[in-house]
């Protein structure tokens, strides 16, 4: 059965200033057909489609929905056409029930909650949600806060539902919930577009794969007839290898020394149980664990972030003597001359300056090392430039404002800076998050180039295949104990994945 085309964009373009974002695009949805749209962080997924959700308006060319040409100058105006767009921060109200967010805004004040629960319920049921139409958005997760949006765009009528980087919040089993619930949908007739990063999720919920590059239409390819490597080709316009080198350091040392860490959180809840381990120069310690198992107690912990209950982390200077890290500041940790550096998973409080450009950026990060006084301008300046260089940058200069820039591209500054910043020791959660394939390779490079200038990284991350092919030993976290420490070299993703939920029966205590 031939599937109908639900939407075409043809030939459209928009600018941003100088920045051409969309370069003349010819696009087409079907009905009945899951298509991701991929492409470099900065090569204008968003901007495009923005222009069916209504935020943006073309500069030129023509949009036709079931073959008539359609004018889109609102949201409002999208919900009309059947078009719903989920973005990647939630505006929902944290006081309202879940049923209460979905209709707020519709038939004002004359909507009977009862019956719009009834629908919502019916809606959840037919597709596969799991949702509870009365409870409160507070206590939500993240991936059910995703879900209300979702359902939001259903009670409105959506049949083309587009969803911008959906799974970069969720964990591996969040997003098998959701792609479960997106194939139902298509299975409804509803043309659905995923934007994403991660190939194996294209590979495995699309049926077809269009491709962006710098803001130009590259090509449209059956999901059946393609794989990983030849669209990261077609994205990146060469040849790119999707090996990870993992040389030996002649001579770790103990750099960080963890002994029995316990951490409570404001609710009484132990978070970090008697944790131990030992980070080496010279080394990536990958730590596994399904999201939530303490892996960001620890990396906030050994910062100074996150209050210690007990224990102790130690760093080792070069001449061997030993400084206490727990029960210091942050601040307190950079004035003893311990060289940190830190890629945070809640990255918005990091610092970073919106209306500021890569430099001033950089800058920033000096300052709160306590050196900025010292700074001269040049110094920032070469810090951004190697960033820009090294990772890609898209942006017209090192002092363009880091708002305009793209969500993976505003990442890159903030991973750059701290990799650029020489730590000595180098904590990174999720560092390659929201980042394209090729970009992550670079990365997992540059930490490698760390590790063989002596840093001790530590590499907290969520993609089994990455911590087996990159890190020398992974540290396995399960409900905020240690399962064990593994050699990255001589482990295989069931062990580890086995580790990951050791405790979760037997509730046991470690070694
Ligand atoms: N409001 C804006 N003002 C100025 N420039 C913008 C604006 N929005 C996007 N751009 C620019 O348009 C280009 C495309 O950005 P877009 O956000 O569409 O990329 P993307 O493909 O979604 O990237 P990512 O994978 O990083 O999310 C980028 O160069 C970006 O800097
Ligand atoms: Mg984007």
């Amino acid at each position: 059965m031939e599937n109908k085309c639900a939407i075409e964009m043809r030939n459209i373009t928009k600018r941003f200033g100088q920045v051409v974002a969309n370069d003349s695009i010819n696009l087409k949805l079907y009905r009945g057909e899951i298509l991701a749209l991929l492409g470099e962080n900065g090569s204008g997924k968003t901007t495009l489609m923005n222009m069916l959700s209504g935020i943006y308006q073309p500069d030129a060319g023509e949009i036709f929905k079931d073959e008539e040409q359609i004018y889109i100058h609102s949201p409002r105006e999208a919900y009309e056409y059947g078009i719903g767009m989920i973005h990647q921060h939630y505006k929902l109200i944290e006081v309202f029930s879940a049923t209460q967010n979905i209709i707020l805004g519709l038939n004002d004040g004359k909507m009977d909650l009862s019956a719009a629960e009834k629908k919502v319920k019916e809606i959840c049921d037919r597709y596969g949600f799991e949702i509870d139409p009365s409870k409160k958005v507070y206590d939500m997760s993240v991936s059910q806060k995703q879900t209300i949006e979702i359902v939001k765009m259903l009670y409105r009528g959506a049949d083309i539902l587009i969803l911008d980087e959906p799974t970069a919040v969720l964990t591996p089993q969040e997003t098998n919930k959701l792609f479960k619930v997106l194939k139902n949908m298509k299975m409804d007739g509803k043309a659905i577009v995923i934007i994403t990063h991660k190939l194996h999720e294209v590979m495995d919920v699309s049926d077809k794969v269009a491709v962006l590059r710098k803001g130009q239409y590259i090509g449209t390819v059956n999901t059946s007839e393609t794989n990983p490597q030849a669209l990261t080709d077609m994205m990146v316009g060469h040849a790119v290898s999707l090996n990870i080198d993992r040389p030996k350091y002649a001579e770790p040392k103990k750099k960080l020394i963890v002994e029995g860490l316990t951490c409570i959180d404001a609710e009484g809840i132990k978070k970090l149980d008697s944790v131990s381990f030992c980070a080496y120069t010279g080394e990536i310690l990958g730590v596994a664990g399904i999201s939530g198992s303490g892996q960001k107690e620890l990396l906030e912990a050994m910062t100074g972030l996150y209050p210690v209950k007990e224990g102790s982390i130690r760093f080792i200077n070069d001449s061997g003597s030993e400084v206490e890290l727990v029960g210091l500041t942050p601040k307190r940790i950079r004035a003893t001359g311990v060289g940190m550096a830190f890629v945070p998973e809640d990255r918005l409080g990091m610092g970073l300056v919106g209306s500021m450009g890569m430099t001033g950026n950089m800058m920033l990060r000096s300052w709160k090392n306590g050196r900025g006084a010292l700074l001269k301008k040049k110094e920032p300046e070469e810090l951004a430039n190697r960033v820009w260089k090294d990772l890609d940058v898209v942006t017209p200069g090192v002092n363009y404002p880091v708002r305009r820039l793209s969500g993976g591209n505003v990442q890159k500054v903030l991973v750059g800076r701290e990799i650029a910043s020489q730590p000595e020791v180098l904590l990174t959660a999720y560092a390659v998050r929201g980042l394209d394939i090729n970009t992550s390779y670079t990365i997992y490079n540059l930490l490698t180039e760390q590790k063989m200038n002596g840093v001790a990284v530590v590499y907290v991350g969520e993609d089994l295949d990455v911590l087996l092919e990159l890190a020398d030993r992974i540290l396995v976290l399960c409900g905020g104990q240690v399962a064990g420490v593994v050699d990255a070299r001589n482990t295989t993703k069931e062990e580890v994945g086995l580790m990951m939920t050791q405790f979760n029966t037997s509730g046991g205590a470690h070694e």
